[in-house]
This record gives structure tokens, sequence and C-alpha cells, in this order.
């Protein structure tokens, strides 16, 4: 199937590693132009370099997406490099978890700031581009735990639900200009963020991390993570054309977890 994505600009936050790397390099694979933001340099380069070693033009920016600021910055550097901004793969995260009782305020904020307020940002910020082409493909990267509650996971369960309403809500106000917006809802995918999420979760349960992975594993019918590059299939699939009938859609990905009709 041809996917109809060579020479497409794509603008990936949270592009250096995880789904976003593994995305930016599925894309490149299709001949996409790449622009990748992140924070940290030596990531950002690494992936630049895989990409451009498939044979892509490349560009990265370093930009910490939790503050209000750099979004503008990010896609103003994609234009100047490459004149335009075909898709916009929102994938910075994640959020940190635990019990209730033991989330501060900040943690809250930290997960909103970067998971909702964050996307948000990049939205907005791509938007005139997009809607002077007549044309543009997004995909915000969410969780399963936006419609999947999780006890332990709250925060970002509730930032991955309000950016889950915000891609719906948002996509019949910008149809009409060419621009459709989808979200994937992931389940485990085997990342850094993956790593950490685990570690955190697994403290004060007196157990050890593997351990505890096993146990909350058995929450997946399919009993395992996912790699990165499965979430990216479906990722590239949905900022590709051969999704031309979609908007305003959450596709679940997720071994099975989820078990809700719609
Ligand atoms: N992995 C899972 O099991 C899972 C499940 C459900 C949902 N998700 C969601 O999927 C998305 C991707 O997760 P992942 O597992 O691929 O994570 P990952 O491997 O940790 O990658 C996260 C990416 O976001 C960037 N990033 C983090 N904080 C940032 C910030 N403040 N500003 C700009 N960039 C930032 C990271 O680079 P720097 O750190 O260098 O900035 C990296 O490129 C996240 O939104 C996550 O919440 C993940």
């Amino acid at each position: 199937m041809d996917l109809m994505l060579k020479d497409k600009v794509a603008l990936l936050a949270g592009g250096s590693k995880g789904m976003g790397a593994a995305t930016a390099k599925l894309l490149a694979e299709e001949g996409a132009k790449i622009f990748l933001a992140a924070r940290g340099r030596e990531a950002l380069d690494a992936t630049a370099a895989a990409c451009r070693d498939i044979g892509v033009e490349v560009g990265t920016i370093s930009a910490d997406l939790s503050t209000p600021g750099p979004a503008e910055d990010v896609a103003k550097a994609a234009v100047e490099k490459f004149g335009r901004i075909d898709i916009l793969i929102n994938s910075a995260g994640g959020a940190r978890g635990g019990p209730f009782e033991d989330l501060s305020d900040e943690l809250w904020a930290d997960a909103f700031n970067l998971k909702f307020f964050g996307a948000m940002r990049m939205v907005r910020a791509v938007l005139p581009t997009m809607r002077k082409q007549k044309y543009g493909r997004i995909v915000n990267v969410t969780g399963n735990t936006g419609r999947q509650p999780h006890p332990g996971l709250l925060p970002g369960g509730c930032a991955n639900a309000a950016l889950l309403s915000f891609t719906k809500g948002l996509s019949e106000a910008v149809v009409k200009d060419g621009i459709v917006i989808n979200a994937l809802q992931p389940g485990p995918a085997r990342t850094e963020h993956w790593e950490v999420l685990m570690t955190n979760l697994s403290q004060g349960t007196g157990m050890d991390v593997a351990t505890f992975e096993k146990g909350f594993l058995k929450l997946i019918p399919m009993g395992r993570t996912a790699e990165a590059g499965e979430m990216a299939r479906m990722i590239t699939f949905l900022a590709s054309d051969a999704a031309s009938y979609m908007t305003g859609r959450s596709v679940v990905v997720d071994g099975g977890w989820n078990k809700e009709m719609a």
C-alpha cells in the first residue's frame, strides 16, 4: 500500500526517543522530510542521524514543550527549514504515577503541562501554516488510561482524557481547511518512559521492578508490552493519506486491555 508520504514534511514533538523516534524512522523510510523536537541534544542527534542514513532531509530543535513559548519557536524553525508542515505528531511525554494520596500538586501540573498543554500548544502553533496550505494531518499520542483509568496512573490518565476531548472537539473546526486530527491510544510500550513508570510504581510495593511488571501485564490479554515500532506503524498510518476518511477518532493499540464498545 502506498502511504503517499514521499516529500511530506513531518514535525515530531518528542521525536527523539520511544514511539516518536520509531515513527520518525518509519516516516523517513516512506520518504518524508523529518523535523524533530525534544529537550536532550544527544538523542535528537542520534535519531536525526538514523533518519539521514535512510536518505531524507532532517532538522532538529531542542525545546522544553512543557512551558509556554517554545511551541511557536518549534513550528517557526520547521517552516524555516522546509517551507511547510504537513504532519504534526505529538509524542512528548509522559506523566508520573503513584497512589493518589502521594501525588503532589506539582506532579499533577507536570502531567498537564506536558501531555495536555504541550500538545495543545503545538497544535495551535502549526495550525496557521496548515490552514494556509489547506492541508494538515495531526496525530496526538494520548494513552489508554484516558479512557481506561488506572488508580496508579491518575495524572497521566486525566491529561490523556483532556487531550482526547481536545482532539475530538477540534476536529470539526479544522476539517474545512483540509486538516484532520486523530489520536493514538497506546497501552504499555517498552520505551524509556515505560521503564521509569514501572520503577516508579513498584516503589513501596515490596516487589522488584520485574515482578511488579509481570503482575501489571496480567491486565493485558496479550500478556506483554508493545515494541515502540508497533505503535509507530499505527501513528504512521494515521499521519498518511491512507487514513483519508478519518478525523476526530482515537485508535486503541493496547494488546486487548480496553474493553469499551466504541
Ligand atoms: N510507553 C508507554 O507505555 C506509553 C503508554 C501510553 C501512553 N504513552 C505516551 O506516549 C507518548 C510517548 O511516550 P514514549 O513511551 O515514547 O516515551 P519516551 O520513550 O520517554 O520518549 C518521550 C519523548 O518525549 C520527549 N520529551 C519528554 N519530555 C519533554 C519535554 N518537556 N519537552 C519536549 N520533549 C520532551 C523525550 O525527549 P527528552 O527527554 O530529551 O526531552 C522523548 O523524545 C507520551 O506522551 C506517553 O505519555 C506511553
